[in-house]
């Protein structure tokens, strides 16, 4: 059996995974997320560990299976977060999440002090308010005693692999979210580190996603119910694991993810970037292979507003008939017609990241009649939301080989209704695989791959199996289209209204 750990915003989630691909048993455990100050997000390492620790030992006693039984372990994580630790290994602070925005000023003082297009080609990447060494910028200007302190800078998953292995350590494809890595050549950036002020001390050694990086020490055996000596693979950030896990391992296929954040994936058999940086380009965790990214930063984040704060109702009547709320909203929403009747939604909820670089942007509803009223306006946050990853597929088609077919994964994922919009909004058949653990799955599968010495596309080919394809309907089509030649034009004229 192998262990997929994904250390994600709410919860961490467990699963385990047989010799041939089946998932077993699954288990997970909820953290608090703190938000002191607007666009401010931060969770506790501590907090990570101990419902790690939790949540594997609920999982091998739901398993019925010993820690002995388990012979590989893969780390899934939240990229981006910034874990600074001191000399005793202790977190100096709360770490620093992806979805934090307080690093707008050393975003744009790192451009100039680099220079954008020389940071392009050093990193593959602009400066984004997510990004890990804005955020190690931030703690030197606001924070000096705790940068003083600081030896060590870790992602979240890396943490993790601190209390379960000992050892320092860190892949390169979640590397490539820190703006510190040469993603093209695969190694540190002493230039950009140097330049920022940020110690090269700090950073870890890299590994391969699929590379045995530390094994299980007996303190964190006694912890978890694992077997000490039990080999960890270096794993990967959510994103490169989630697509990892449905198979986008190879180049014509690209993903879209539907968490609370949305991905537009695509495999790169060579390293690319487009000419403005605006997709991330990063290592991916196939060995030696490269993908590009754009990131939406509410995509179900916006439903899942729009769900906590206007779907009274439908709450009341999903618990009285023992339904799942997003299915009766989609349902609500299937009852508009295809486009709104004209109303648009921009779900800039926190600030953009892809294709708008801008942690000032706000969301907004657009062109509200008296026709309009529950449905429409759900319906027009589903619309909006795909729309906004249509612009980052845009971006790849610009520089891309031909893609063929998109996977999806995430919660939102489940809607077929929801496919077939992706569907038609972008042109392409959408397809839904046996997996549906998404980032534990892929680092099941890196885990596998690494003790087994099988490599990671070949390990897909056999344990990833397509269940269910959606595709566009041609007239459907045509009829978004028009309404998406509106939404592109809404962010540009109304950017400097809505900041
Ligand atoms: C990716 C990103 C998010 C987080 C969510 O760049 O910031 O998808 O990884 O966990």
């Amino acid at each position: 059996y192998y262990l997929g750990i994904d250390l994600g915003t709410s919860a961490v989630k467990c699963i385990i995974v047989d010799g041939q691909g089946h998932v077993i048993a699954d288990a997970s455990e909820a953290y608090p997320l703190h938000q002191p100050f607007p666009g401010w997000a931060e969770q506790q390492p501590e907090d990570w560990w101990n419902g790690s620790a939790t949540a594997i030992r609920k999982l091998l006693e739901k398993a019925d299976i010993s820690g002995q039984d388990i012979k590989g372990i893969g780390l899934s994580g939240q990229m981006h977060g910034s874990v600074f630790l001191d000399a005793d290994r202790k977190p100096v602070r709360p770490a620093l999440l992806w979805c934090d925005q307080r690093t707008a000023a050393e975003c744009e003082w790192i451009e100039r002090t680099i220079g954008a297009e020389r940071l392009g080609q050093l990193t593959g990447n602009r400066a984004l308010t997510g990004f890990t060494a804005p955020k190690a910028v931030w703690l030197k200007r606001h924070e000096p005693e705790h940068f003083g302190r600081t030896r060590h800078l870790l992602l979240p998953k890396d943490y993790i692999r601190l209390q379960l292995t000992g050892d320092f350590g860190m892949d390169m494809a979640d590397a490539s979210g820190t703006l510190l890595l040469d993603v093209a050549n695969r190694r540190w950036s002493g230039e950009v580190a140097g330049k920022l002020g940020i110690p090269a001390e700090w950073l870890p050694p890299l590994y391969e996603s699929n590379d045995i990086a530390g094994y299980v020490t007996e303190e964190a055996a006694h912890a978890t119910g694992l077997a000490a000596g039990t080999p960890v693979v270096a794993g990967g950030g959510d994103q490169a694991c989630g697509a990892v896990g449905v198979g986008v391992v190879k180049s014509g296929i690209a993903s879209v993810a539907l968490g609370t954040s949305g991905v537009v994936f695509v495999h790169d058999d060579d390293y690319a970037a487009d000419a403005e940086y605006r997709l991330h380009s990063f290592c991916h965790g196939v060995p030696g292979k490269w993908h590009r990214m754009g990131v939406m930063l509410a995509a179900g984040g916006s439903f899942q507003w729009w769900r906590n704060h206007f779907a009274f109702e439908e709450l009341q009547r999903a618990e009285q008939e023992g339904r799942e709320i997003y299915e009766l909203l989609t349902e609500l929403a299937e009852t508009a017609p295809l486009g709104s009747e004209g109303l648009l939604f921009l779900p800039y909820l926190t600030g953009e990241r892809t294709p708008h670089p801008d942690p000032k942007a706000r969301g907004a509803f657009i062109g509200l009649n008296l026709r309009h009223g529950k449905a429409h306006l759900t319906r027009a946050v589903l619309e909006g939301i795909t729309f906004g990853l249509r612009d980052s597929f845009e971006l790849m088609k610009a520089s891309s080989v031909q893609i063929s077919e998109l996977r999806v994964n995430g919660g939102g994922a489940r809607s077929r209704f929801w496919r077939q919009m992706i569907a038609d909004i972008f042109g392409l058949p959408v397809i839904t695989v046996n997996s549906t653990d998404g980032p534990a799955f892929g680092a099941a599968v890196m885990a596998a791959s690494g003790v087994t010495k099988r490599d990671i596309p070949s390990l897909c080919e056999e344990w990833i199996r397509v269940v269910d394809r959606v595709e566009p309907n041609p007239h459907d089509q045509r009829r978004y289209e028009a309404h998406y030649d509106v939404y592109r034009s809404l962010y540009p004229t109304l950017k400097d209204t809505l900041h």
